[in-house]
């Protein structure tokens, strides 16, 4: 008996239908939500969906969003749901709903539902990611100085356990003058018979600038093209800032595994992210924490012959979540495409661009974020002469404006403005900044 019979069989109605809120039917369970005037096409109208305090001027949405109105009306429906029922409401959908949020990504990004994962971050994507790589002792992993703590740890904790090396390397001197020649030719000189992985960030939380990611892929290409199948190298990808920024199709970008939270540009649920895993990677890839989904535990049951399993369902992690905010993910999808993804990425670096020339007219700060587009996105990082980013974060607060420091060894303050940003807003954190910078 496999588990669909066996929940029907149970008295429970397995296999009903899930009506998933739509806004007007979120309207009429929603005892809370304020009623909010629909996209217009204005940003303003995309503000409106969001009930961020403007007391201070947010620009620090890269570190964890608010939820936009259809994200918090579907959170608010499920969580009724199982408030109201908790075993009935999670038996009648667990083994289908999750189909909603991996077609919703998978339009998002240009991609098949099957080759997407759900996580609850881009911590635990990476997390599992590296630690599910079948590497071996003998291999080696190639990484950057310029990453983020977890892409470090992720991948120290794996190679603890695999016995791969790492190699980091520094792609660049000086990230405001970087160029891609420089960037893919250190990646290129560094690749050597062992290298089995290449782990890279799309766009840095430390100095802002974004990697030519399918530069370094065309880098791996080639060298792949000189090895057998079982030598290949895999580029994997910690995608988080650039995700609900960058207008791009995963499939053009020619990476092989690629993790991101969705609770920052994209605007979903907090606590949510995906993995995508291109199909002919999927078998680099074991499992770390057991899927709840139909195939594998079927074949655990014996109900099902154990055979190949889709990535989403070997690979998004069970266990009982945060459902309610698990599977309102579509609609950070869903809002991203009603406003355009063309829009939200020329909108972002048009106020990241006020930022960058903003700052560049100031005589005691200096930019750490290339002013080149295709080496830049959302992220604008800079240095306050004579001043640490905590102290130049503090300022901006006593000033009204929210920033944030970046978590690094050499810690930078950013100003990271987005769609929900007015270019008033962006000029009020420069003028914060100038008068922070001459009293420095
Ligand atoms: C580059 C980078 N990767 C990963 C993370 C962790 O993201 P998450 O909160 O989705 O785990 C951060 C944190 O902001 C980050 O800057």
């Amino acid at each position: 008996m496999n588990r669909r019979n066996f929940i029907s069989q149970s008295g429970l109605a397995f296999g009903a239908t899930l009506a998933l809120p739509t806004l007007s039917s979120c309207e009429a369970e929603s005892k809370s939500s304020p009623s909010v005037p629909a996209l217009d096409g204005s940003w303003e109208s995309v503000r409106n969906q969001f009930l961020l305090s403007h007391k201070n001027v947010q620009m620090a949405q890269m570190l964890f969003a608010s939820h936009p109105l259809p994200v918090r009306k579907a959170i608010e429906f499920h969580r009724q749901k199982f408030d109201e029922s908790p075993v009935e409401y999670w038996e009648e959908n667990f083994l289908t709903i999750e189909d909603v949020q991996c077609e919703a990504a998978a339009k998002y990004m240009g991609a098949e539902k099957e080759e997407i994962a759900l996580t609850d971050s881009t911590t635990m994507g990476l997390a599992l990611l590296y630690s599910g790589l079948k590497l071996k002792e003998g291999d080696e992993i190639l990484s950057t100085t310029h990453d983020h703590y977890v892409t470090d740890k992720a991948l120290d904790y794996a190679a603890a356990k695999n016995g791969a090396t790492i190699k980091r390397i520094a792609e660049y001197e000086d990230p405001a003058n970087a160029t891609v020649d420089e960037i893919t030719s250190k990646i290129g000189a560094a690749i050597s018979e062992k290298t089995r992985i290449v782990a890279i960030t799309w766009v840095h939380s430390c100095d802002g600038l974004k990697h030519p990611v399918k530069e370094i892929a065309e880098v791996v290409k080639q060298a792949n093209s000189q090895r057998a199948e079982a030598d290949r190298i895999y580029l994997c990808v910690d995608g988080v800032h650039g995700f609900g920024v960058e207008n791009i199709n995963i499939k053009e970008m020619g990476c092989d595994f690629f993790c991101a939270g969705t609770h920052k540009w994209i605007f979903g649920p907090r606590g949510t992210g995906i993995i995508w895993a291109k199909k002919d990677a999927w078998n680099m890839m074991l499992p770390t924490i057991p899927a709840f989904s139909d195939d594998p535990y079927n074949m655990w049951i014996g109900s099902t012959p154990v055979g190949p399993i889709d990535f989403n369902q070997l690979q998004s992690p069970g266990g009982f979540h945060t459902f309610e905010h698990r599977w309102s993910l579509h609609e950070g999808f869903n809002f991203q495409m009603a406003i355009g993804k063309e829009k939200v990425e020329s909108r972002t670096r048009q106020l990241a661009k006020m930022v960058k020339e903003g700052i560049a007219e100031m005589s005691n700060v200096t930019c750490t974020t290339p002013m080149d587009p295709y080496l830049s996105s959302g992220i604008n990082g800079f240095r306050v002469k004579g001043m640490s980013a905590e102290e130049v974060v503090k300022a901006f607060h006593h000033k009204g404006v929210i920033a944030s420091a970046s978590p690094y060894k050499d810690s930078i303050p950013r100003l990271t403005p987005c769609i929900i940003n007015t270019e008033e807003e962006v000029q009020f954190a420069l003028n914060a900044l100038r008068e922070i910078s001459k009293s420095a």
